[in-house]
C-alpha cells in the first residue's frame, strides 16, 4: 500500500534538489509549496530519491490506513490481518527511511502522512470485508505497476530496495486476491515471508499516537 498524495515522480518535480542536505532549509517549505515553486528548486536532485521518499511517505500512510482498518473491524480475525499488513507497511517504511537517511535525504515529519492514511481508512469504514477487498485491489495493482516502473529508474545500489518495495506491494495484492478467493488461511503467507525472511532488520522510528480518527 502506498497511498500517494502527490507523485513527485510523475513530473519534473521528481528532480527537485530540495531533498538534498545541501538545501536543508528548503525541505519543509517546499512540502507546502506550489508545483511552480517546487520546479524552481529543481536542479541537481536525483529523481530516484524523490521517488523513494514518495514511497516512504506512502508506507507511513499505509501503516496508518491498515491500523485504522484493524480498529474498525468487528471480526477479530479480520483485525488481525489488517494489523499484520500495517506491520509490513511499517517494515517497508523503516527500510526506506534508513536508506534515505544514509543518503542524506531529509525525512519529513510523519504526522501529515499518518493523518492521510487515517482519512483513507474512513472511506472504508462502512464497507463489508469483501467490499473493502474489492475496493483495495485496483489500488494495489496500480501501485505494483508504479513500483515496477520505478525500479527501471533506480541506480544499481538502490535496486534491491526498490525491488523489495515492489515485492511487498505484490504481497498485498496476493493477500487481497486470496481473501477474495476464499483462501484466507493462506492470504498472509507472502507478507509474513517478507517480514520474517528479510535479512535487513527494521529500523526503529518514532510513531505517532495510534488514535484512528
Ligand atoms: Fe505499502
Amino acid at each position: 500500500m502506498a497511498i500517494a498524495p502527490r507523485r513527485y515522480s510523475d513530473s519534473k518535480i521528481a528532480d527537485a534538489s530540495f531533498l538534498s542536505q545541501r538545501h536543508p532549509c528548503l525541505h519543509d517549505a517546499v512540502y507546502n509549496a506550489s508545483p511552480q515553486v517546487l520546479m524552481e528548486v529543481d536542479a541537481g536532485m536525483q529523481s530516484y530519491f524523490a521517488e523513494l521518499l514518495d514511497a516512504y511517505r506512502g508506507e507511513v500512510a499505509g501503516e496508518a490506513f491498515f491500523t485504522a482498518l484493524a480498529q474498525q473491524m468487528a471480526e477479530p480475525e479480520h483485525a488481525r490481518k489488517w494489523r499484520t499488513l500495517a506491520r509490513l507497511e511499517q517494515f517497508v517504511a523503516n527500510r526506506l527511511r534508513a536508506v534515505l537517511e544514509a543518503e542524506g535525504v531529509r525525512i519529513p515529519a510523519i504526522e501529515p502522512d499518518w493523518q492521510r492514511g487515517l482519512r483513507s481508512a474512513k472511506e472504508y469504514a462502512a464497507l463489508s470485508w469483501p467490499e473493502a477487498l474489492d475496493r483495495l485491489l485496483p489500488e494495489l495493482d496500480r501501485y505494483v505497476r508504479e513500483f515496477e516502473a520505478s525500479e527501471s529508474r533506480m541506480p544499481k545500489n538502490l535496486l534491491p530496495l526498490a525491488q523489495f518495495v515492489t515485492a511487498h506491494e505484490r504481497a498485498l495484492v496476493e493477500f487481497v486476491t486470496l481473501e477474495l478467493a476464499q483462501q484466507g488461511a493462506d492470504s498472509l503467507a507472502a507478507a509474513l515471508r517478507l517480514l520474517e525472511e528479510n535479512p535487513l532488520a527494521p529500523v526503529e522510528r518514532p510513531l505517532p499516537k495510534k488514535s484512528t480518527m
